[in-house]
């Protein structure tokens, strides 16, 4: 296959005739469509960026969002992922001033730039909620695999820098997830049901058998919260970002003429999988949120917890885009008697590190991250039980 087709405009656009910005931006996602094949690039309906927690981009990263944002303006709707704090309590959270200012300089560069500043991993629960059928240009895991999977949506998992470019000439090139023949499963998953609270490990699992096939699902009786958790997971664990799945009593569309293998996880491989992340007994932190949380999700866990007191045995994160938390202000209320109710960013890409040591999470994609990146020892319990432990 040759090099991408390319209409008269964008040709213009390459050749420097609508500024410097916009041609760096093509130049790029030419690059990106040649290396994978695509034929064209398409319009997409959205974009969303990675790398905006100074944690991750780093002062080379900053130099280099700078001198983009110099040059570039954004066509379609973008949004941001998570940054390394709470705008404005981000000195409650132990961070220092100097990670504050540089988090500010990514801030206003992306703001330069026309990206909405609704920083969340969960940009569908924050209102922009891709329809089916729709090209993105998405870069956060999760939420690439939710927009697939549970939206009916197409978009690749892209790198920050590709999802950037692609909100700037508001295209990308069509390859991988963009086209149906990418988007069929290969591997049947059959699943018994899951217990309550292991949906996130049932994702971690799937991933791992999944590896860098679309799976399909049997038995994936979960919530549209259920959906974001377990794809959270599945795309720690893989390198996949979308599943096909059936629910019982419902016939699946599913087109299944391309499954090669089919593997049967039974329960009891999801609670050894509990107790090989247990970890410790008792933490510095339980964090809570991850992907952020939903309405439904806050009103949960306030339910639960109203009525109780803090036990205070250790600090408490549940962390929320800044547009769920103002629609949610009763239930924000009853959780920060125990606990800090974040916005803007998360356990894993803040600076914990600085702070804290072993951290408890009921999320399967933190169980990947928390070691990782945020340098803790990582438990995993479900979520009904962080609730029973942080208060009495
Ligand atoms: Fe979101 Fe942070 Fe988890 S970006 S998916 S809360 S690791």
């Amino acid at each position: 296959m040759g090099p991408m087709h390319l209409t008269r405009q964008e040709e213009a656009v390459l050749a420097g005739e609508t500024g410097q910005g916009k041609r760096k931006a093509l130049e790029l996602l030419v690059a990106l469509g040649d290396i994978y094949n695509a034929e064209r690039l398409v319009p997409i309906a959205s974009a969303q960026v990675s790398g905006a927690s100074f944690k991750t981009v780093g002062d080379a990263g900053i130099k280099w969002l700078e001198d983009f944002s110099k040059a570039a303006k954004v066509s379609v709707r973008a949004t941001v992922n998570p940054l390394g704090l709470d705008m404005r309590r981000w000195k409650s959270m132990g961070v220092d001033a100097e990670f504050h200012s540089k988090q500010d300089r990514i801030v206003s560069a992306y703001k330069a730039m026309g990206l909405e500043p609704l920083y969340t991993c969960t940009p569908y629960l924050a209102g922009n909620r891709p329809r089916a059928g729709q090209h993105l240009a998405w870069a956060e895991s999760s939420a690439t695999v939710f927009a697939n999977s549970y939206l009916g949506a197409r978009t690749n998992r892209e790198g920050g820098p590709s999802a950037l470019a692609a909100a700037i000439i508001g295209k990308t090139p069509e390859y991988g997830l963009h086209l149906d023949e990418n988007r069929e499963p290969r591997v049947r998953i059959d699943l018994e049901g899951i217990p309550d609270g292991l949906v996130p490990l049932a994702g971690y699992v799937v991933g791992k058998i999944a590896g860098n096939r679309v799976p399909y699902i049997t038995n994936l009786d979960i919530t549209a919260d259920g959906h974001k958790a377990f794809g959270a997971a599945l795309a720690a664990t893989s390198a996949v970002s979308m599943y096909t799945y059936s629910e019982k009593g419902r016939r699946s569309r599913t087109d299944l003429s391309r499954i090669e293998e089919c593997v049967s996880l039974p329960t009891s491989e999801l609670k050894a999988c509990a107790d090989g992340l247990k970890g410790d007994d008792d933490w510095d932190l339980v964090a809570m949120g991850c992907p952020h949380c939903s309405p439904a999700e806050l009103r949960s866990m306030a339910r639960r917890l109203k009525g109780r007191r803090p036990s205070k045995r250790s600090d408490v994160w549940f962390c929320t885009s800044r547009s769920v938390y103002a629609k949610c202000p009763k239930e924000v209320a009853v959780l920060k008697r125990f606990g800090k109710v974040l916005c803007d960013t998360c356990m894993v890409v803040a600076p914990i590190e600085k702070t804290y040591k072993r951290t408890a999470s009921d999320s399967g994609k933190a169980m990947v991250y928390l070691p990782t990146l945020g340098r803790q020892r990582a438990s995993f319990r479900t979520t009904e039980t962080l609730l029973e432990a942080v208060s009495r």
